[in-house]
């Protein structure tokens, strides 16, 4: 275990991979997906890499002995990053993930045909309740971050750029088996909107 003490700091271009490396250790509910998808681009290339080259002014990082270990990623206007995403980003992901691959032993719930799918399909971050929670985010600590407050600065550092921008609130999905994520946000006052589902879990929170 470091000594050193973990620094939040604004997304720099250089940390794209190591934001990357992250989403993939944290994306099978919260534990490492290394492994559980034949590709391992897959994960961050849908919920990682086209937050930090869209808004790589809302992303921030968690550096640890000159390492980073965790982020959030945010996006102020979600109508706006569909219709880029769609226009810049699901084209490359169709292109470089035409079909899935048979299933690794690893067979997640959240199959690699689903993640696909989801992936050139940026109509589905268009929830119901988008004009009055038109933000969204993305969290993630490695392990070794975990549990030492930084979630909840990194949440309130977010909240408050966003705050700064005239942004009333944002919003997120979580994957329904991340129990421990769920009892953070519940912690930090995120509330179930409407639209939310047993199996598909959405909570969101005004910015100040
Ligand atoms: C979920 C995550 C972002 C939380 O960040 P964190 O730094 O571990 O949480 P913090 O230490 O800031 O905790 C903030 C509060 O939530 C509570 N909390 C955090 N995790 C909790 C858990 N698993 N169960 C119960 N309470 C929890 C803390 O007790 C703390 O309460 P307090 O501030 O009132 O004392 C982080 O653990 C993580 O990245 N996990 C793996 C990836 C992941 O699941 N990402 C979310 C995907 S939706």
């Amino acid at each position: 275990m470091s000594g050193a003490e973990p620094v939040i700091r604004p997304y720099r271009p250089s940390d794209r991979d190591a934001v990357a490396e992250v989403c993939l250790r944290t994306a099978a509910s919260g534990a490492d997906a290394s492994g559980v998808y034949r590709d391992d681009a897959l994960m961050p290339e849908v919920y990682a890499l086209p937050y930090v080259d869209y808004a790589p002014d809302l992303a921030f990082v968690v550096e640890l002995d000159g390492r980073v270990a965790g982020y959030v990623l945010g996006i102020a206007d979600t109508a706006d990053f569909i219709d880029w995403y769609a226009r810049e980003w699901a084209p490359g992901f169709r292109r470089r993930h035409p079909v899935a691959g048979p299933p690794t032993e690893h067979r997640p719930a959240y199959t690699e045909a689903q993640l696909i799918a989801d992936g050139g399909d940026p109509e589905r971050m268009r929830i119901p309740e988008l004009d009055a929670y038109p933000a969204h985010l993305h969290i993630d600590l490695l392990p070794e971050l975990q549990g030492r407050g930084l979630g909840r600065r990194l949440i309130d550092t977010l909240r408050a750029a966003l705050a700064a921008r005239g942004v009333p609130a944002v919003h997120l999905g979580l994957d329904a088996a991340n129990v421990g994520a769920r009892e953070f946000y519940a912690r930090l006052g995120f509330h179930e909107l409407g639209s939310s589902r047993p199996e598909a879990p959405r909570l969101g929170i005004a910015t100040s």
